[in-house]
């Protein structure tokens, strides 16, 4: 098979790709190693700014996102007994809309699909070559067989754990990592959130989000041990864990209800540069990790993708290819700008178990400052709501 632009990963930002170049007619085919139900199924993110939503709008895939996600403009904090509300319009203008990374992907697959595109399901890559030559490839496994893409281009969109990153040289591979010292256990439950926003809460025994995918269901997160266990969390456990931490605000209630999808996410922060080889581009988790709390990495991903999506248009449209020299470098200042609010938020909100009694104090005190300043509301708002991204077209 040969194509202009090969794809390895069907999440959002290798879907994205895909549909953004058909959009300006340059040809890809996505290989992803998962089926088609997996990734249309898997609850994981949720939170989008409004940057994602307005690409993913003027993209054309964003009519039920619009009609069925869930905007917000404030978001709220409680610490030591207290609550805050921050409104994130007012500071910025903008907001932030809840809508579940799977239906992302879902909307994205059925325009590739309804568009003729080429996504090879249940395709796992195994090598990745030809990277300083006019003919890279990828050679993958698909029902048994093995099989090659040829391309002009290589699109590394295949997560963390993928293979696209381990084709970049170790001698020319930096990476920068970071692993905290907790986790968090996240869980679905068919109940009302407690609030119709997001409450980021900070207690001596851990820290809790209440979150939400729908009205009447509610996403929450626990801090928890690195190496915890889910069977170590029975529901008895888990709804005393979240009132207690949310603690007690008028009109914030826990609500109960069937607890689904219970499973404990690793927190780290990781980059790598650069982020292009040869003739390889890599983009999302694939290049960088960010921490959950603040919700950056789909967001990131995306503007990975907006930036690349520029870069191949420009190639391909006008013959310029000096974009390609520019997307590690334009992508990696943004990212490190999330890396450093995804490690401020975490870093901020999580009591750390063996903390010393000055910095138990001092950790309320950073909450204190935050909140009650005008210039802190508006520094975690224009962060959390996202920085301005440049249109891809
Ligand atoms: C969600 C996850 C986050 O990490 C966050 O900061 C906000 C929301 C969520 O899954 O809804």
């Amino acid at each position: 098979m040969r194509t202009q632009v090969g794809i390895i990963g069907g999440g959002p930002a290798g879907l994205l790709l895909s549909h953004l170049l058909h959009l300006e007619g340059i040809e890809s085919v996505v290989l992803e190693s998962r089926s088609r139900a997996y990734g249309e199924g898997r609850v994981r993110a949720g939170l989008l700014e409004q940057n994602t939503v307005d690409l993913l709008t003027e993209a054309g895939v964003g009519e039920r996102l619009v009609r069925e996600g869930l905007p917000h403009d404030g978001v709220q904090f409680t610490f030591d007994g207290r609550y805050h509300r921050i409104d994130m319009r007012e500071h910025t203008g903008r907001r932030v809309t809840i809508y579940g990374q799977q239906e992302v992907v879902k909307d994205l697959i059925a325009a590739r699909l309804a568009a003729g595109g080429a996504i090879v399901f249940e395709a796992e890559a195994r090598e990745i070559g030809g990277l300083d030559t006019e003919r890279p490839y990828v050679r993958y496994v698909e029902g048994g067989v093995e099989k090659t893409l040829e391309c002009d281009y290589i699109a590394g969109c295949d997560g963390f754990h993928g293979v696209a990153r381990g084709a970049i040289p170790a001698s020319v591979l930096q990476t920068f990592d970071r692993i905290f010292p907790f986790a968090w256990l996240g869980m679905l439950i068919a109940a009302e959130p407690p609030s119709e926003e997001l409450i980021y809460s900070h207690h001596p025994e851990g820290f809790a989000l209440f979150s939400m995918r729908a009205p009447k269901v509610t996403r929450a997160y626990l801090q928890v041990e690195p190496d915890d266990d889910v069977k170590n969390w029975p529901a008895e456990r888990i709804w005393e864990a979240l009132r207690k931490r949310l603690g007690q605000h008028e009109g914030l209630t826990v609500h109960e209800g069937e607890l689904m999808q219970v499973g404990i996410t690793p927190m780290r922060s990781f980059v790598t540069e650069p982020m292009k080889h040869g003739r390889m581009f890599l983009a999302g988790d694939a290049a960088h990790i960010v921490p959950p709390t603040g919700a950056k990495g789909m967001n990131l991903a995306i503007a990975d993708i907006s930036v690349l999506a520029r870069a191949f248009v420009a190639h391909y449209k006008r013959r310029d290819s000096s974009q390609f020299e520019t997307y590690g470098p334009e992508c990696l200042r943004r990212i490190w700008r999330a890396e450093h609010f995804s490690w401020w938020m975490t870093t901020m909100l999580h009591p750390l178990m063996d903390a010393s009694p000055f910095d138990k104090k001092r950790q309320i005190a950073e909450l204190d400052t935050v909140m009650n300043s005008r210039a802190g509301r508006t520094f975690l708002a224009e962060n959390y709501a996202g920085l301005p991204l440049a249109p891809w077209r």
